[in-house]
């Protein structure tokens, strides 16, 4: 469902990518791992055609998308839900008219419709007592699935795209979030997390990618990854001796 084939890219004359391949099929929960830097949210950002690549191709439901134009990215971009790093929310705004923004911005939804809406989609993240907060009013785990309702609001999408969802939470609001997605995930549409934390990618994911100068050099279930001998690799899972209770699955 999306391929990425020999896919280069760089920023100016920076290389950040190179000849990346690999295909991921409809409904798989998968993690990109790697480290800073290496081209995690630029390989997202080249998903929903944000930035194209400088050589290679990339089908999205089997459709080359390279050479797309504006307007017909947008039909791609809707297939996905993306969650980006910094969730950001509008701070002037209540969690309801976060929710509801792009309800109000891009359907005809009555005021009525809107409200049953929102309230749906903090239900689905166990937020509805929330609905007239401010974002300053949230944990930083509830700021996360705020964005996250948000990211859902107006259309069902293929698969969820969370950049670092857990990126700066603490352990409690980091399982939260990786419960919530796996949650989500089981109406049927998978998700691509991409992330450098190995515990939390064990708990949503059950295929890993780890990126490196570049290019693919792991792909492969939990068991594998846990097991690889490769060097950095090595360094992220033994990040896990220091966690408590890692079971290595779900
Ligand atoms: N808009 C940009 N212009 C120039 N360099 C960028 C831009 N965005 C990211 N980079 C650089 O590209 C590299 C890969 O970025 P990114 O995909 O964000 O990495 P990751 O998400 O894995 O940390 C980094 O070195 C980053 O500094
Ligand atoms: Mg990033």
């Amino acid at each position: 469902m999306i391929v990425f084939d020999r896919v280069t890219f760089g920023y100016n004359a920076k290389p950040i990518l190179n000849e990346l391949s690999f295909q991921v099929d409809p409904g798989e929960k998968i993690a990109i791992l790697g480290g800073s830097g290496e081209g995690k949210t630029t390989i997202l950002k080249l998903i929903v055609g944000l930035i194209r690549p400088d050589s290679g191709r990339i089908l999205i439901e089997g459709e080359d998308i390279t050479h797309k134009t504006e307007e017909e990215l947008n039909d791609v971009r809707r297939k996905f839900s993306i969650v980006f790093q910094a969730g950001a929310l509008f701070d002037s705004l209540t969690v309801k008219e976060n929710v509801a923004f792009c309800l109000r911005e891009y359907t005809k939804m009555t005021e009525d419709e809107i409200d049953a809406k929102v309230r749906e989609l903090l239900r689905l993240v166990d937020l509805e007592p929330a609905i007239h907060l401010m974002p300053a009013e949230l944990s930083g785990g509830m700021h996360r699935r705020v964005a996250i309702a948000r990211s859902l609001a107006v259309h069902k999408p293929i698969m969820m795209l969370y950049d670092e969802a857990t990126a700066g939470l603490d352990p409690v609001n980091s399982d939260n979030i990786c419960n919530l997605i796996v949650e989500l995930s089981s109406f049927g549409m998978g998700h691509m997390m991409v992330t450098h934390k190995v515990v939390d990618a064990l708990k949503v994911a059950d295929r890993f990618l780890f990126l490196e100068g570049g290019t693919v050099v792991f792909d492969g279930g939990a068991d594998e990854l846990l097991a690889s001998s490769h060097p950095h690799i090595r360094t992220f899972v033994d990040e896990l001796r220091y966690q408590p209770k890692v079971s290595g699955k779900r």
